[in-house]
């Protein structure tokens, strides 16, 4: 069955060591269409969403190769073609290939990408911001075309932050001629992580990890060895996994200085947090603390990501809570499921409000989407009894194995 059967009631102690970044790695295997040859990169996290990124870089005629977590790309058999719409629909990223595939090839047809249910997720900010580089754009009923003889660098001045417009706008500009300018850009480490793969490749780029982003489009980029960096979503998992169980755990390789508002909210419920050089030893479980009020924002704010994993926390505190999701617009379908557990949460527009009740219960839960499902896990760590969260298959796409790593810091849980 494609699900996880949790017995509540046990904390957890040890160290558990976290995976490189799902979001980081995804736009960094698309760059690598950017390059003639062989890229080598370590660290890449064995989740499923990866594993069908993989697939459409080998359907481009790529060769890929995995050796546990360093991935080779050999992108000298690069030859566009058709892509699997399986791995096409099946997730977001795929949105990544365009600025990639349009440097390299100058055109691009595929359909519109899928993702969670977490919001309509469109890709206008992409397509119109690629049109002001020059690029012709037809959209059809359920997907697109994109041509490009040339990409020519423009000022691209985007409505809104885009994590996701960001980075393939960052893959469209590093080839073109000319200078591009992104403003405003999203600041994500992913996004700086992105930028240090391309510039060890030779491009330039100027204000990473600001608002503002210059590029200036070079002729060639070569083939690198790049690290991908810890998850720190995967990180915050398991921090909220050890408030939500109690106990003391290490954290290892967790990225320390890109958690700062997740540890600063961790702390105000009442999370005993010690950063060290080599990770984060936290000490979980005094839900007396509770901070009232969470809101998402753009990094450096509060991470959306990390929104369903401390309502997960918030919901077993022993005070009131509130959380506003300011990013995506359907974010909160985990409330039903939390509430089967017998938490106690209205949902008022964009904002979550939870009440204290003294213990939640083991139930029969459903994932809907990722960081939801990973949530209705930890939450079920703590409750009462025994709980199954079902579609276990959206907590694969961006966790290597949750339950053997639970397992291995003292939680009783298993597949069924
Ligand atoms: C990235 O999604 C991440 N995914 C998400 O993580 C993350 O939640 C999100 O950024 C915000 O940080 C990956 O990196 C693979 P956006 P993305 O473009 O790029 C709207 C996870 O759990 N928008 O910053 O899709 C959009 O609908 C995932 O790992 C448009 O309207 O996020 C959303 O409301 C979930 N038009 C808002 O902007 C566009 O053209 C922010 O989206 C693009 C976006």
């Amino acid at each position: 069955m494609d699900a996880i059967r949790i017995y509540g009631g046990r904390c957890l102690n040890g160290q558990t060591v976290i995976q490189g970044s799902k979001n980081a790695s995804l736009p960094i295997l698309a760059a690598t269409l950017l390059i003639d040859g062989v890229c080598e990169i370590e660290n890449c996290p064995d989740i499923s969403d990866v594993y069908h990124m993989l697939r459409l870089l080998e359907s481009l005629g790529c060769r890929v190769e995995r050796e546990e977590s360093l991935v080779r790309v050999d992108t000298q058999g690069f030859s566009a073609c058709d892509m699997p719409s399986d791995s096409v629909c099946v997730m977001r990223s795929s949105v990544m290939l365009v600025g990639a595939l349009l440097a390299r090839t100058g055109q691009i047809c595929m359909e519109y990408p899928g993702g969670c249910v977490i919001g309509a997720r469109p890709i206008d900010l992409h397509l119109q911001a690629m049109r002001l580089m020059g690029a012709s754009v037809e959209e059809r009923e359920n997907g697109f075309c994109v041509e490009a003889a040339r990409l020519k660098g423009a000022v691209l001045r985007l409505p809104f932050i885009s994590v996701g417009a960001t980075e393939n706008l960052i893959l469209a500009a590093v080839l073109a001629d000319g200078v591009t300018v992104i403003e405003p850009a999203a600041r994500e480490p992913e996004i700086q992580a992105l930028c240090e793969f391309l510039q060890s490749a030779g491009a330039r780029i100027e204000g990473s990890g600001t608002g503002r982003l210059v590029i200036r489009g070079v002729e060639k980029l070569m083939p690198v060895r790049y690290r991908i960096p810890a998850d720190r979503i995967v990180a915050g998992t398991y921090l909220c996994a050890c408030m939500c169980a109690g106990g003391r755990i290490f954290l290892r390789d967790a990225p320390v200085r890109h958690m700062e508002s997740v540890l600063a909210c961790a702390e105000r419920m009442g999370a005993a947090v010690l950063c060290e050089a080599d990770g984060i030893l936290v000490t979980g479980k005094d839900h007396e603390n509770c901070c009232d009020v969470v809101t998402t924002a753009c990094y450096p704010g509060f991470p959306t990501d990390m929104q369903s994993l401390f309502m997960a926390v918030m919901a077993l505190s022993g005070r009131a809570g509130r959380i506003e999701e300011t990013v995506f617009e359907n974010r909160f379908r985990i409330v039903s499921e939390l509430c089967k557990m017998g938490a106690d949460i209205t949902v008022c527009g964009n904002t979550a409000h939870i009440a204290p009740v003294a213990r939640l219960r083991g139930a029969i839960v459903q994932a809907q989407e990722l960081r939801g499902g990973a949530a209705l896990v930890i939450a079920a760590l703590a409750a009462d009894g025994t709980s199954i969260v079902t579609n276990r298959h959206y907590i694969d796409r961006g966790y290597e194995d949750i339950v053997l790593h639970l397992r291995a810091l003292g939680a009783d849980l298993e597949l069924a």
